[in-house]
């Protein structure tokens, strides 16, 4: 069997699309949606993320405010700008970029932003939310993922997801979001015994370590859904995710690539986080 491809860029595409018109219904009733994206430092990854967030937002029809703060910022400083930006009520969402610099701390500059205003989904508010099944806002990636289940017409009733990795910002909101569906779900991580055992009880594979060949062909039931979080770089430099994506996609039953799979979803989904920000403020 050779997987069929779940291709990530077609399905951002039709999401942005949406977006653009939600934004179109709300600019008619005179609301620009507005994210504010702060960045501080100059870490160069965080430098080229940001730069498509503003793009995307741009491209449709949402505006995006970077505001660039230097590595030497004070922490009290950041927090006094976040706390002017949630009683600015033109302002919808606020996204901080991360990693921030080591003098501060992330949780504290999170917990700062409005639950309202916070569309990464990376607040306690919004990862209570989720865990209770009330309205908040959902991580981008994990969103992006089931978007993708989604869009193949994939009923998770019943079926036995496995989720690799137990981050606060993927695998454990994955894993919220797959048991809303009423899936069975087990998460494991890298430290997880016989991992493989697990992953071949599988319907579906999420995996989300960060790590090359976390999931190779043996380990997966056939015709399963793998769905490939990771970000990685292979010897020659080319951009791979977590899933050995050769031996793998001659297994399972559809398959996502990296690039061109979570990842433009996961772009996508901050889009959306931001129109349902606007929205809500709009009632
Ligand atoms: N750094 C890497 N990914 C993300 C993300 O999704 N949100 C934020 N705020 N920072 C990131």
């Amino acid at each position: 069997m050779t997987a069929q491809i779940i291709d990530g860029n077609a399905l951002a595409k039709q999401v942005r699309a949406e977006a653009a018109g939600r934004t179109q219904a709300l600019k008619a009733r005179g609301i620009q949606p507005h994210l504010a994206i702060l960045l501080v430092g100059d870490d160069p990854a965080s430098q080229v993320y940001v730069k498509h967030k503003v793009a995307d937002s741009e491209q449709t029809g949402l505006h995006a405010a970077l505001e660039r703060h230097p590595t030497t910022l004070p922490e009290a400083d950041l927090l006094a700008r976040i706390r002017a930006l949630n009683d600015d009520p033109s302002v919808h969402g606020i996204l901080v970029q991360l990693p921030l610099p080591r003098h501060m701390d992330s949780h504290k500059v999170i917990e700062t932003i409005s639950p309202a205003k916070d569309v990464d989904g990376f607040h306690v508010a919004s990862a209570g939310a989720l865990m209770v099944g009330q309205p908040g806002f959902w991580p981008c990636t994990p969103h992006g993922c089931l978007k993708m289940l989604d869009s193949i017409g994939y009923d998770l009733k019943g079926k036995h997801a496995v989720v690799i990795g137990r981050s606060n910002i993927v695998g454990k909101p994955m894993a919220m979001m797959l048991l809303g569906r009423d899936a069975t779900v087990t998460i494991c991580h890298s430290r997880t015994r016989d991992l493989k055992a697990m992953t071949l009880q599988a319907d579906v594979v999420v995996a989300a370590v960060g790590k090359r060949n976390v999931l190779t062909k043996d380990m997966v039931k056939p015709g399963a859904v793998v769905i490939d979080v990771g970000m990685n770089r292979n010897d020659e430099g080319k951009l791979c995710g977590d899933v050995d994506f050769e031996g793998v996609k001659e297994v399972a039953g559809w398959i996502t690539p990296v690039p061109g799979g979570v990842g433009p979803m996961t772009r996508a989904m901050l889009l959306i986080n931001t129109l349902q920000a606007a929205e809500r403020a709009s009632v």
